[in-house]
């Protein structure tokens, strides 16, 4: 048999579990941003592929003398930067046994299990969450991905020509916060919406979508005789965590049947929390929701859901006669993903929400997302609490947005020295024009330690870089 053999399989395999049992145990062994510059890789290996095959053992040891260095280590507790995500054990097992199987759920029948699963843990997670029942969910790889579809499906409800001709009869413009994700203005670029027409409406004091300017730029774009064709609302932008207010956002698209799109690629599964349930106020009457279990549901990249209540519009978006080999058999309960979908193939992604949701249950999730958001609640408070620094927006969640008064200099580098110390790694964003640092707790092995480690770490560098400023 060309492939390994099985007993250097099993050999190979348990040194790998042994491995990966070690690293997550002590991730904090390597330093949490990459020390590698750019080509360090590319220089270190061959330039071509091997002629003949190699003993696996070569590349382990490639693996770790040469490809780990170049790791950035998103699963080491001092990961605090963009959204910190972090691979759950049951997930990377889970993972184990996707890749063994290597179904792939193009069609039902390609593998049922594929897509019955899917149906299972997404109906879970949609009680879980409170969302409504008339919300048919599907996994993709990312939330551009899913976010991408959601406004695929508004586009065809506005304007079903374009997916003939290609064009609409009139301009069709979509609104965002000037908070929204960069994931919202891709997918209208890519279907042909044109930046032009994604209206990015200002903000308040607190990062949310002012809903009257909402107001006004549709009425403007209505009076030039313009499209309006779909709103995205976010519960939890990038920069800060902000949450627009879904339910006055509901008020102006429902009564002119518009689409509502709710972004919650990263906030999304706080919902779980019932503390937490208020941050989906509104969005049931959204026609499409996204939100990321790779980003707080401690499940390893990739893994994003799009919920809709307009399957069939989605539907409508991609439906083709497609050839005969790729056709179910209409039996009855018959789901065919890839209808509702530009990806044909279909990884077991539900197996690796299926473990995690199994091995913690609602109350082990709940708990978790409870206590990352306690603990940047008390990194506030420390923050608050020091005249050196100031909090640069409200935390609703676990992301912390502060900075040291100073310069924005000043701000850059305690940032780069925090990130080249290798305990901790966090990221910046510029709000109302100044540099501010962000703490993003979501990483399953954060601590209080870890925290405190950081915290101590900026007051030792507040007075010495503010200093080095003047
Ligand atoms: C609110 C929001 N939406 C969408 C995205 C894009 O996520 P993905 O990388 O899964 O496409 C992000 C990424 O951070 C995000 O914060």
């Amino acid at each position: 048999m060309p492939d390994l053999p099985p007993d250097e399989f099993r050999r190979l395999g348990h040194q790998l579990v042994d491995w990966v049992a070690t690293y997550l145990e002590h991730p904090e062994k390597y330093p949490v941003l990459s020390r590698a510059k750019p080509g360090d890789l590319v220089d270190a290996l061959p330039a071509a592929g091997p002629e003949k095959g190699e003993p696996l053992d070569l590349a382990l040891a490639d693996f770790e003398k040469l490809v780990l260095p170049a790791v950035t280590h998103w699963n080491h507790p001092g990961f605090l930067a963009y959204f910190a995500t972090s691979a759950s054990a049951p997930g990377i097992l889970a993972e184990l046994l996707i890749a063994a199987l290597n179904t792939n759920g193009i069609l039902w029948k390609t593998s049922p299990a594929v897509t019955e699963l899917e149906i299972v843990v997404l109906a879970w997670l949609r009680q879980w969450m409170g969302l409504p029942d008339d919300n048919f969910g599907i996994i993709f790889d990312t939330a551009s991905t899913s976010s991408l579809h959601a406004i695929a499906a508004a586009r065809e409800l506005a304007a079903p020509e374009v997916r003939t001709t290609g064009r609409s009869h009139r301009t069709l413009v979509l609104y965002q916060s000037e908070h929204a994700h960069s994931s919202i203005e891709k997918a209208a670029i890519a279907l042909g919406i044109g930046q032009e027409n994604v209206r990015k409406i200002p903000a308040d004091n607190a990062f949310r979508m002012k809903t009257s300017e909402l107001e006004h730029a549709i009425r403007r774009d209505l009076e030039a005789g313009r499209q309006p064709f779909c709103v995205v609302a976010t519960v939890g932008t990038t920069s800060t965590t902000s949450i627009d207010p879904v339910r006055e956002i509901s008020h102006c698209t429902r009564h002119r049947g518009l689409w509502l799109h709710v972004d919650t690629a990263y906030a999304g599964p706080a919902a779980i929390v019932p503390e937490f349930r208020y941050i989906l106020d509104g969005a049931e009457f959204a026609d499409s929701l996204v939100l990321n279990p790779h980003k707080w549901m401690f499940t390893p990249v990739d893994c994003s859901i799009l919920y809709t209540r307009r399957p069939e519009i989605l539907k409508c978006a991609f439906s083709l006669k497609p050839p005969v080999y790729l056709q179910g058999d209409d039996q009855q309960r018959e789901v065919n993903l890839m209808e509702y979908a530009i990806p044909l193939g279909r990884r077991f992604r539900a197996l690796k929400l299926w473990f995690i949701m199994r091995a913690f249950g609602r109350e082990g999730l709940a708990a978790i997302i409870k206590d990352q958001c306690a603990m940047a609640r008390e990194f506030a408070e420390w923050v608050q609490a020091d005249d050196r620094f100031e909090l640069m927006a409200p935390v609703p969640f676990s992301l912390v947005c502060f900075r040291l008064r100073g310069s924005d200099e000043a701000n850059l580098r305690v940032l780069d020295a925090i990130n080249s110390q290798g305990e901790a790694y966090i990221s910046h964003t510029v709000l109302h024009g100044r540099v501010v640092l962000r703490v993003a707790i979501g990483n399953i092995a954060t601590s209080r330690k870890t925290l405190k480690r950081l915290w101590n770490f900026l007051k030792r560098n507040a007075s010495s870089k503010t200093e080095g400023a003047s």
